[in-house]
């Protein structure tokens, strides 16, 4: 039995029914590269029947097919994925077929050399691995629409077909050929109308830069950083415009399709908020070192990105891509314990997943990725991994309702990848350790510690919905930000913000006058200096007798401390030490309706802690549960009168939740005792009425 218990597959083809049913349904399958199979006919019957076994009701196809889809230029052979295809509707499950763009074959690189990569040298890169290719080669442009219009005639009414998987992770666009150096031309010339505009932007005076004509322009100078960042914005944008290229013929030829690529972990260059309005759901690959390390600490990182992930449409997503057991290119990579698969699972969807999909489902013989865990082994599926991915299958087909329900998050965390790039290009008086993401990781963390859902969103989102903004580290304000962020805070929001912020405007140059004043009436403050501190230097952090948060407790402090001027802000601590002792280290301001905090320096996990439960507590802002234990995670996912609580054991102990009353388990039905125990990493998923 493969479908959903609660919600039978059904194939459909009226037009817009595939998205619901996309987001109707909780989903199970993996990457089932067949076409490295079709020598071997008896692997097909056996996969079914396995597929059929751990319940999956979906499977990623065609992803790196194109050489077997097309073996020599206009010679097409479909017949092998018209099998596939059917096999998969006669068993009651859906594809997620993709475009093969991602690996050319190699006689099109060797047939249309323009197609593939020039380096940063000008050297032309060989056909070589995957995701070789050139964004703006003409010929490349039109022998995947070619490709892509062909599976959408062929594929478009299929029974299996239930999305389109555009490509394989893009990333940033690398190449420098005339090609796409000319691209960035033009890209400039929209951007900034004439050189003047460019070279005032630019601030190109600066070690005698200044351009006097586009084609001098080349992005491989470090000194000049807002070229850096506009060429990582362009790099971004070419291969959303490749994306864009990709789905023209698929939304013409079958507009009722969704579609959707697998993003990755943010750091392949790509401003993913950039793609997201074109994907009809966000799917993305997730691939967690568990067991090295804390895996407290690594759910927390997983749970930021699976938070990031949801928040780019606002609603659920697909976890395309996972492993089942290992990967084999991250140097090392564990066995998963005892219960880590389901732990994995049941993570992604209590933060809004609709699916838990596996890279791969039959490992390859040969390759690159041989020794890559798979669903479905060299040496067979009578093993641990394939019971284990079996029983998440079983749990996703008992908790199929769960698809509908949604994240109501109140908290948002700002990570911003623009800011992430001209934070990173820009060379501070403490360069080492700048830790852009991580340190957004690191408050987020304070509320998945406490089970308060979490958005993290980007600079320029709508804030409307929240109660309480952080924005670490905020060093370029783009147009409208400040004045965005004051209006939330007079308007009764809780704004939360730190030293390295508010520093350059979106062409990276420096504000004149500090800090833009719509920001500096919101704080209270504005920043004067910022000492930069060596990592053996750790300094303490002394709470204010009296202050607003009731903060009790000394803290360290370390890497970056601005000495600020008061303008309004109360201090709610000081710095204990350096020549600075005794100056303002957290302050609060009340502005309009709303507080605005301003962390003046670094501190850590316990400090953050403190600091963010006493300002929740002052607001009243709701949490899963009243107490979450230390290693544990909770997280609530709710629809129409249902609401379904998570509840995850990251620690290598056993764990007791209180939950209180009222609940059923979603597996077996029955009613939860409010004290829920939990093994080692462990998790239960229960639901109850809401009131
Ligand atoms: C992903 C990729 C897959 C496979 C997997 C291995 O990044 O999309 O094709 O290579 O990694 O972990």
């Amino acid at each position: 039995m493969n479908a959903n218990e609660d919600q039978p597959n059904q194939a459909t083809t009226e037009p817009g029914t595939r998205q619901t049913l996309l987001l109707s349904k909780l989903w199970h399958g993996a990457d089932y590269n067949y076409e490295q199979w079709l020598h071997a006919p008896e692997v097909l019957d056996e996969d079914f029947r396995l597929m059929g076994e751990a319940h999956c009701n979906i499977m990623s196809v065609g992803i790196f097919a194109w050489s077997m889809l097309e073996p020599s230029e206009g010679e097409y052979s479909f017949d092998w994925l018209d099998g596939l295809m059917d096999r998969l509707t006669e068993n009651g499950m859906f594809a997620a077929l993709a475009t093969p763009s991602a690996a050319p074959p190699p006689w099109l690189s060797q047939r249309y050399p323009e197609t593939r990569r020039v380096n940063a040298q000008g050297r032309r890169e060989p056909h070589r691995r995957r995701q070789n290719f050139c964004y703006s080669s003409p010929v490349y442009r039109q022998k995947t629409a070619e490709m892509n219009r062909r599976l959408a005639e062929r594929y478009g009414d299929h029974p299996a077909l239930l999305l389109w998987h555009v490509s394989n992770e893009y990333t940033a666009s690398q190449c420098h050929c005339d090609l796409c150096l000319g691209a960035f031309h033009e890209w400039l010339k929209a951007r900034y109308g004439s050189l003047d505009a460019l070279n005032a932007a630019y601030w190109s005076t600066f070690w005698s830069h200044r351009y006097s004509e586009w084609e001098q322009i080349e992005p491989v100078d470090p000194s000049m950083q807002g070229l850096m960042l506009d060429w990582q914005r362009f790099t971004s944008d070419r291969a959303l415009d490749f994306y864009l290229a990709e789905c023209a013929p698929l939304r013409e030829i079958t507009p009722d399709k969704p579609i959707t690529t697998n993003f990755m972990q943010p750091d392949v260059g790509l401003d993913y908020w950039r793609f997201a309005p074109h994907v009809d759901i966000v799917s993305w690959d997730s691939y967690p070192r568990w067991h090295l390390g804390e895996d407290s600490a690594t759910g927390l990182q997983t749970a930021f990105y699976h938070d990031l992930h949801r928040s780019y449409k606002g609603q659920p997503f697909l976890l395309m891509e996972s492993t089942p057991s290992v990967t084999n290119w991250q140097g090392i990579s564990r066995l998963k314990q005892p219960g880590m698969l389901r732990l994995a699972s049941v993570q992604a969807v209590a933060h809004g997943a609709n699916s838990v999909q596996y890279f791969q489902w039959r490992q390859s013989r040969g390759g690159e990725e041989k020794f890559h865990g798979a669903v479905v082994s060299h040496s067979g599926a009578d093993n641990r991994t394939f019971r284990d991915v079996s029983a998440v299958g079983e749990l996703l087909g008992r908790m199929g309702a769960a698809a509908t329900a949604v994240v109501k998050a109140k908290v948002a965390v700002v990570y911003d990848f623009e800011n992430e790039w001209a934070l990173n290009h820009a060379a501070l008086p403490h360069s080492n350790g700048k830790h852009y993401q991580r340190t957004c990781r690191e408050h987020y963390g304070s509320f998945w510690r406490r089970g308060i859902a979490t958005d993290v969103i980007h600079a320029e989102a709508d804030l409307s919905r929240y109660r309480l903004v952080v924005a670490p580290m905020l060093y370029m304000l783009k147009r409208g930000v400040a004045e965005r962020l004051a209006a939330f805070v007079q308007s009764g929001g809780t704004l939360i913000m730190t030293y390295l912020s508010g520093l350059v405007d979106e062409a990276d140059l420096c504000f004149q006058g500090g800090l833009p004043t719509p920001l500096r009436r919101t704080l209270g403050l504005y920043p004067q200096e910022t000492d930069a501190l060596p990592p053996e230097k750790t300094g303490r952090i002394v709470p204010v007798s009296g202050n607003l948060l009731g903060l009790g407790a000394e803290a360290p402090f370390f890497d970056y401390a601005d000495l600020t001027c008061l303008e309004g802000a109360q201090p709610v601590a000081v710095y204990g030490s350096e020549f600075y002792a005794g100056s303002a280290a957290v302050t609060v301001n009340a502005y309009g309706a709303g507080h605005a905090y301003y962390l003046a320096t670094r501190t850590d996990e316990a400090h953050l802690d403190a600091l963010y439960g006493a300002i929740c507590a002052q607001i009243g802002m709701e949490a899963a549960l009243p107490v979450v234990p230390a290693g544990t995670s909770v997280q609530y996912r709710e629809s129409g009168g249902t609401g379904y609580l998570f509840v995850m054991n990251f620690a290598h102990a056993a764990k007791r939740v209180d939950v209180g009353e009222g609940w059923t388990d979603v597996e077996t039905g029955l009613p939860v005792a409010p004290l829920v125990d939990l093994a080692a990493l462990g998790s239960r998923i229960i639901r109850r009425q809401q009131a």
